[in-house]
């Protein structure tokens, strides 16, 4: 997918912008507070469905109005696009494709793609595995739409679980739905597991080989994907069949722990619970990595996302690189300037001249919610002027 421009109204700071973008790197300057974040969470939240800071859409409506509108024009395929989402703060969001209303938002996953990569990234290396589990969950839902619902219904009943365990403890009788709620909880978890298995492993290889290049060969990075004892898959083979072995084995892995999570109130087995374990020279890196490991391991995963993404969707997705080249050394800018040559980034900075100007490139520079640009722009020639 090649983003050609977005518009935006109402969304965030902006009140009505225009930011047109070139096919390759788009540098993105500008002070603090101006709108360059919220112009990649508007990106992501076409292409992921979701905000990348997991804000609701009432936030994302600027203050004191009652919607906002975020249209990107753009083409995937050879075919031309427009992806449109309106948020309002009293009632449902509401998502075009190519003026076709859709029935449920996560059908407009895969008509744009988007990897991001910012410098809380840090925490898909340090954090907790309800991080490692989100990033795999987004770059999955742009892959299968029905990824994306499995995921929704299997929050939806886990939240309804948590709910019956919790007010079980008062009112006994409300136990009586458990096995049902355990029945779809295993029925779609084994449908997130396989597809995160499958997912993780071809992501690892990537990874590890990107990582090599980044560090100099010096280390070794794996990533294994850790879910409940009997539960284990490769992702490989009949999906559907795969997919029965892994919800019998969670199954009789929750009949093994009932007991257990209707004395505790919490829910004690089950996909919510699985990661990814990330070793560098077979070492933990969440416990054990330094600041420098940590960033180049981060670095390595999101860059081996995007070309596993690109490889799978037959397009690269659109990599957003909010405030993080600042932050890397001179030998790891220049090797992620290098890796995504052949895509479209947009990548920001604060000062105009921060990072060089991309050769058929675009720079765009926002300034209180308002973008221009300098650049060629996708089928046009070389130009400066206003975009809003
Ligand atoms: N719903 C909203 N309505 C109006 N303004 C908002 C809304 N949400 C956020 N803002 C404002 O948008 C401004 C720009 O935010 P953004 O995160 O895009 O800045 P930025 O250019 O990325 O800055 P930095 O360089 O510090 O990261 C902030 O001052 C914030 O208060
Ligand atoms: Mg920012």
């Amino acid at each position: 997918m090649i983003l050609e421009s977005i518009e935006l109204s109402n969304f965030r700071n902006y009140g009505a912008a225009r930011a047109e973008f070139s096919p390759g790197a788009n540098v993105i300057s500008g002070r603090n507070a101006q709108g360059k974040t919220n112009l990649l969470e508007a990106v992501c939240l076409l292409a992921r469905g979701r905000s990348h800071r997991g804000a609701r859409d009432r936030d994302m409506i600027r203050f004191g109005e009652d919607s906002a509108r975020v249209e990107a024009r753009g083409s995937a395929f050879g075919r031309e696009m427009v992806i449109e989402a309106r948020l309002r703060r009293a009632g449902r969001r509401e998502t075009r494709r190519n003026g076709v209303k859709l029935s449920r938002p996560g059908e407009l996953g895969g008509v744009i793609s988007a990897v991001m990569f910012e410098p809380e990234d840090l925490e898909l290396v340090r954090g907790g595995a309800a991080e490692r589990r989100a990033e795999l969950d987004a770059c999955i839902s742009q892959l299968r739409p029905g990824y994306a619902s499995a995921l929704a219904s299997f929050n939806r009943l886990y939240a309804g679980k948590l709910k019956i365990l919790r007010a079980g403890r008062e009112k006994p009788s409300l136990l009586g739905a458990l096995d049902d709620y355990n029945h779809g909880l295993c029925r779609y978890g084994a449908k997130l597991i396989f597809y995160r298995a499958s997912f993780v492993r071809k992501l690892a290889g990537r990874a590890a080989e990107v990582h090599r290049e980044c560090s100099g060969g010096e280390e070794t990075l794996e990533l294994i994907y850790r879910t409940e004892r009997g539960a284990e898959t490769d992702g490989r083979g009949s999906a559907p069949e795969e997919i029965r072995a892994v919800a019998a084995a969670l199954e009789a892995r929750q009949k093994e722990r009932r007991e257990h999570e209707i004395v505790s109130g919490t829910c004690l087995t089950g996909a919510q619970r699985d990661d990814v374990e990330i070793l560098i020279d077979k070492i933990p890196a969440r416990a054990f990595a330094s600041q420098g490991q940590a960033r180049t391991a981060a670095l390595a995963v999101k860059l081996a996302e995007r070309e596993l993404m690109a490889e799978e969707l037959g397009e690269a997705p659109v990599l957003l690189l909010d405030d993080v080249l600042s932050e890397l050394d001179e030998t790891r800018r220049e090797f992620v300037l290098r890796k995504i040559r052949g895509g479209q980034s947009l990548i920001t900075c604060c000062e105009p001249g921060e990072i060089p100007f991309p050769e058929g490139g675009g720079a765009l520079r926002v300034e209180n919610g308002a973008v221009t640009r300098r650049g060629p722009r996708i089928g046009g020639a070389r130009e400066a002027g206003e975009c809003t």
